[in-house]
């Protein structure tokens, strides 16, 4: 079956007991990097500021690997394909301040490969700080290419393969908007799906809502995950990055691959799926208003940490969808917390805390 939208034979309403999701899961290669399970933490103190829902923290910062983060389950994956591929490096590309690229060289060091990455220069630049001091650290070979564009980046991955290619190395890309890596890497959010269910289960709990900072990976394996289970929960992905291809297409197209490689009839379309641009502000990377007051508010009020780029515009959807009563009181709500903290301290001009002008 090529990698494209559903066919007529795959459902969006095809359920599987989670046994059999689980099986199928475990036919897949994958190479063990993650601290699992991460905890699903109650916030008695941030659903009272909001007087909203009960919110529930799933900690997916807390998964280990240099500083964890969301990217890691779906390293677990990639790098066993590539590993498998009888690769030497890995080749793979986003902003300078990229979380998929830090945990990518921590994969890397870990299971004795190298790393090459083509880094977009961005909002934050060659800084050595936060992500990018991370990937020096880690040794990883670094690229910086100019502009803000990450929609070069299969041109310039290509380009670097094959010059590593040329210097004798067996170079395995991490594609970007790569249906196969986006498909490979998706598998390890079903899989944290079958672990919120487990969690939940033991809490007696079901949850009304998922929020999450979702590009297409993670929330395409959250929504197929959900929805294979038949769990009912509203998924809403938070987009940081505007794109030439919408959201939901590609995230149609994400869980095309993801069942190929399950063996399961169950595909979505992109009317299937949440997923708003509402948060982004002036663009991908600069810190809004709101992502500023949903840092503090679930610092102050839990000790949560969340990051610049992706998680406080997340936070910031869960928060103005509660006081617009979207979410409502007495409902659950998930928010998944997709890690980037490291990011945070290459943002301390754009945090604007000083100390005597803290607030
Ligand atoms: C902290 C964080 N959250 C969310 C995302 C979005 O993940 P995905 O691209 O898998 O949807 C990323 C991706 O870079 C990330 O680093």
């Amino acid at each position: 079956m090529p990698d494209t939208a559903p066919t007529a034979a795959v459902r969006s309403n095809a359920t599987v007991a989670p046994a059999a999701l689980a099986e199928a899961l475990a036919r897949q290669p994958r190479v063990p990097l993650a601290h699992l399970p991460t905890p699903l933490e109650p916030c008695p103190r941030l659903s009272a500021a909001l007087g909203g829902p009960d919110i529930l923290v799933k900690r997916d910062d807390c998964t280990g690997l240099a500083f964890g983060g969301n990217k890691v389950r779906q390293h677990e994956f990639l790098f066993a394909a590539a590993l498998a591929a009888g690769a030497d490096t890995v080749v793979l590309g986003a902003g300078t301040q990229s979380n998929w690229c830090r945990q990518a060289s921590a994969a890397a060091a870990k299971l004795g490969l190298k790393v090459a990455l083509v880094l977009v220069h961005g909002v934050k630049g060659p800084m050595i700080q936060g992500n990018l001091l991370l990937d020096r650290v880690l040794d990883a070979d670094v690229t910086v290419i100019p502009g803000t564009d990450l929609e070069v980046l299969p041109a310039h991955l290509a380009a670097r393969a094959e010059a590593l290619r040329a210097e004798g190395r067996k170079p395995y890309v991490f594609g970007w908007a790569d249906v196969t890596t986006q498909a490979i890497g998706a598998l390890g959010y079903v899989n944290a799906v079958l672990e919120l269910y487990a969690q939940l289960q033991a809490m007696g709990r079901a949850a009304d809502h998922i929020y999450l900072a979702g590009f297409d990976v993670t929330p395409t394996g959250v929504l197929y995950g959900v929805r294979a289970l038949g769990l009912g929960a509203r998924v809403v992905a938070i987009n940081p990055l505007r794109t030439s291809v919408a959201r939901p297409v590609e995230m149609a197209r994400i869980a095309g691959g993801i069942g190929e490689r399950l063996g399961l009839p169950l595909g979505l379309t992109p009317a299937d799926v949440t997923s708003t641009d509402d948060f982004i502000g002036p663009g991908y990377g600069i810190l809004t208003p709101a992502a500023r007051e949903a840092i503090l508010m679930a610092g102050r009020t839990e000790g949560l940490i969340l990051d610049p780029v992706y998680t406080s515009k997340a936070m910031a959807g869960l928060i103005d969808h509660v006081r617009k009563g979207i979410v409502r009181k007495g409902e659950t709500v998930v928010f998944i917390h997709t890690g980037g903290t490291p990011a945070l301290f290459a943002y301390a001009d754009d945090l604007a805390l000083g100390l005597r002008d803290d607030g």
